[in-house]
């Protein structure tokens, strides 16, 4: 008995000490989730765990926004939300309605265009680190965005999600977003690659052009996102390009992003874009997403099996007939994702709706905003000259956040225009809505059920009443207006706004108008209005910054990111047949070819009502003694092209200055001018500053279909010195050799 209780004594010591390194130990974590190692050895160790059918998992949805993980091996799922301009409320699982969470109100930023009109990168980097913010807050592993397909025509329902008509502009505007973005350990999703120019048909619609249109125009800013800004994901698109869809497009997928521009990330599906097994297995495709067992209309218990890369790829692999060296491709380019995300420890924790990111919305509401026209002296205007302000038009109290399709937000808050100008003008306002367009509905136009005449006899009796009208119109996130999924009917404002405008003037001389579109539209009143102010859908600030701007607190120094053609038959894609736009339902041919937006408008000497690049200030600028450099350079050499700006006016205020090259005696059709350079200045009344804007010489490279291979040609360009394509200043020759 005296043993025993003495030899468990004797023991006690040791089975303490067991005890606390038991307790002590860290458990062994497993090589792959180890970050110190590196990450390519990372995901080699993960998929050498892995069965066939945990990797063919990862390769397609479990619900509508997320994909599965490993959950065996503690890899989480990816979750995914739209994008581009906030983060999209919760929707359930399986069905596309809101989860009604209240949770999930987020910060509304400004749609891409305002972005693109900032002209500004800086406005880029705080953007996507706001809206990274809000993702990472929201536990999202990829952010549905940013979208960056050219504007070609203003019938696109879906250009108010772009960054406009120029490969140059978007390229400079998408990289400091998603870099911003992904430092929140959030991928970016750029999209729609490629060609996604319009919504009409856009699932099935085989776009054609030449290799030339396809790398000087449509793939640069997703080049840029990928080599640049190295995103993490890219989002096929819906149509069809060459014959084959793009979510699983050979030359697009394998040969130019995978091979050519080596990315590294993961290929996601617009939702619904796959369509077959072994295109989506070899063409490049990583995880297929969708909306039901057909990817876009049924849906039926485990759908989500039925997937192209899900069970019947799965058969494909066991059959032999796809390798096992395909889904570890995928699978590998996944893990790598949810490492750089949901896996990587060091994360930021983000934040959501904060008085912060309402701040950077305003801010690049503000530097968007874009002043037409301002020939009397209305703008900036002051309160202390008018008794009677009256607002009229439906888009001063219309919530813009809301519809348009994906993009659709529940924000946090929304600033309409009228509250944003009743904050600024107070009582002096008096609103009559003018005309109505019906509620919001997505994929069909219910129309209003008020009676029209009425509702614009009552806005034109306010405005006749009024000492100076604001009129707040323009298109909406309504089906054919700025909306996915189509394009819009007609060039001209929607719901009677031309006439009421008419009506208006006739009563009233004193009228500003404000724009809220994503899309330039005809202005036949425009010689008769006295201000014009071009306003986006601006997001949750969208009222305080249209206040700031039109009081003048802010000066206007957004430029136009496109065109605006006078008519619609002066655009580029609408001046041929039908099948250059919106082809026969079957095919398009891009018979435009490279001369999109300004670069028609410029060839082909058609004077647009706004040229690319515009936009006016408060204050006025002189652009002097431009100087090169040098004169000849090498093909490897950036041209230094230097100048004073100076603000000769009363207040501070932003000038843009940009630089358009043109080849001179070129060897094969170039555009009159192209864009290759630009800087934004703020300078206080007075101030001047000399600025360098550096020109790569491999820049002004055209892509030479008989080598398919960028060229540059030797011989003389010329850099043209200009605040907007319909403006140059100065021109600068140099030679190339
Ligand atoms: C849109 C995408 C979007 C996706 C998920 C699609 O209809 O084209 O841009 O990210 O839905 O909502």
């Amino acid at each position: 008995m005296y043993q025993r209780i003495y030899r468990m004594l004797m023991l006690f010591p040791v089975l303490l000490l067991t005890g606390t390194l038991v307790l002590h130990a860290q458990p062994v974590k497993p090589f792959y989730m180890d970050e110190n190692h590196p990450l390519e050895e990372r995901v080699k160790n993960a998929l050498s765990l892995m069965t066939l059918e945990e990797k063919v998992a990862l390769c397609h949805a479990q619900s509508k926004f997320s994909s599965k993980g490993v959950p065996r091996l503690g890899i989480p799922e990816v979750w995914m939300s739209d994008g581009p301009h906030g983060v999209r409320e919760e929707i359930l699982w399986d069905s596309w309605n809101e989860a009604k969470w209240t949770n999930d109100s987020c910060t509304a930023f400004p749609a891409l265009t305002c972005l693109a009109a900032t002209w500004n990168p800086e406005m880029s980097a705080i953007y996507g680190k706001a809206v990274g913010e809000e993702a990472r807050y929201r536990n999202k592993s990829v952010l549905l965005g940013p979208g960056v397909n050219i504007y070609r025509t203003p019938m696109n329902g879906r250009n108010f999600e772009y960054m406009g008509e120029d490969p140059y502009l978007a390229s400079r505007m998408v990289v400091p977003y998603i870099v911003e973005v992904q430092k929140n350990g959030v991928a970016a999703c750029v999209k729609h690659y490629a060609l996604n120019n319009q919504e009409i048909w856009r699932g099935h619609i085989n776009v054609e052009l030449s290799d030339r249109a396809l790398r000087e125009i449509y793939l640069p800013a997703f080049k840029a996102a990928v080599t640049e800004a190295k995103v993490w994901s890219v989002m096929g698109s819906y149509n069809q390009f060459r014959g084959e869809h793009c979510c699983h497009n050979d030359i697009l997928l394998n040969k130019i992003l995978k091979q050519e521009w080596r990315f590294d990330g993961t290929v996601i599906t617009d939702w619904g874009g796959a369509h077959n097994t072994m295109q989506a297995a070899l063409n490049g495709l990583d995880i297929e997403m969708g909306t039901g067992t057909d990817g876009m209309t049924r849906s039926v218990k485990n759908a989500y099996d039925n997937y192209y890369l899900a069970l019947p790829f799965l058969d494909e692999l066991k059959k032999g007939t796809v390798p096992e060296s395909v889904v570890n491709d995928k699978a590998s380019r996944i893990l790598r994702m949810i490492f750089r995300t949901a896996m990587n420890s060091k994360r930021p924790i983000g934040s959501f709706a904060s008085p912060e990111h309402a701040k950077v919305a305003r801010k690049v509401a503000e530097e968007g905003i874009v002043l037409l026209k301002n020939t009397g002296n209305l703008l900036p205007l002051d309160a202390s000259k008018y008794q009677k302000i009256a607002v009229i038009g439906e888009n001063a109290t219309r919530k813009m956040s809301a519809g348009g399709g994906s993009s659709n937000l529940k924000p946090h808050l929304e600033i309409s225009p009228l509250k944003g100008l009743q904050t600024k003008y107070g009582s002096k306002i008096n609103y009559a809505m003018g005309y109505a367009s019906g509620p919001p509905a997505y994929g069909r136009a219910i129309p209003s059920k008020l009676n029209a005449d009425s509702v614009r006899t009552e806005a034109v009796k306010v405005a006749g009443a009024a000492d100076v009208v604001i009129f707040v119109g323009g298109l909406n996130k309504n089906h054919n207006q700025d909306c996915e999924g189509g394009d819009r009917l007609s060039y001209n404002l929607p719901f009677g706004q031309d006439q009421l405008l008419n009506e208006i003037l006739k009563v009233n001389k004193n009228v500003v108008v404000v724009l809220i579109t994503g899309n330039a539209v005809a202005m036949p009143w425009i010689d008769r209005v006295q201000a014009l102010v071009q306003a986006w859908y601006l997001g949750s600030e969208a009222g305080n910054a249209i206040a700031s701007v039109l009081s003048g607190d802010v000066n206007p120094s957004g430029k136009l990111p496109f065109t605006f053609p006078v008519k619609l038959s002066d655009n580029s894609a609408h001046s041929f047949d039908k099948l250059c736009y919106p082809g026969d339902s079957i095919r398009e041919v891009y018979k435009d070819d490279i001369l999109v937006g300004y670069r028609w408008h410029d060839t082909k000497k058609i004077m647009p009502l706004f040229a690319f690049g515009y936009g006016l200030s408060y204050t006025n600028f002189t652009i002097s003694a431009p100087q090169t450099d040098k004169k000849t350079y090498e093909k490897n050499e950036v041209v230094k092209l230097n100048f004073t700006v100076q603000n000769t006016g009363k207040l501070a205020g932003a000038e843009i200055a940009q630089v358009y090259v043109t080849q001179k005696n070129a060897p094969v059709l170039r555009p009159t001018k192209e864009l290759k350079g630009f800087k934004k200045v703020f300078l206080k009344a007075g101030e001047q500053q000399t600025l360098t804007i550096p020109v790569k010489v491999e820049d002004m490279a055209y892509w030479d279909e008989k080598t398919s291979n960028w060229k540059v040609d030797s011989g003389e360009f010329v850099l043209n010195l200009a605040t907007s394509a319909g403006d140059v200043k100065f021109t600068l020759p140099v030679q190339v050799k």
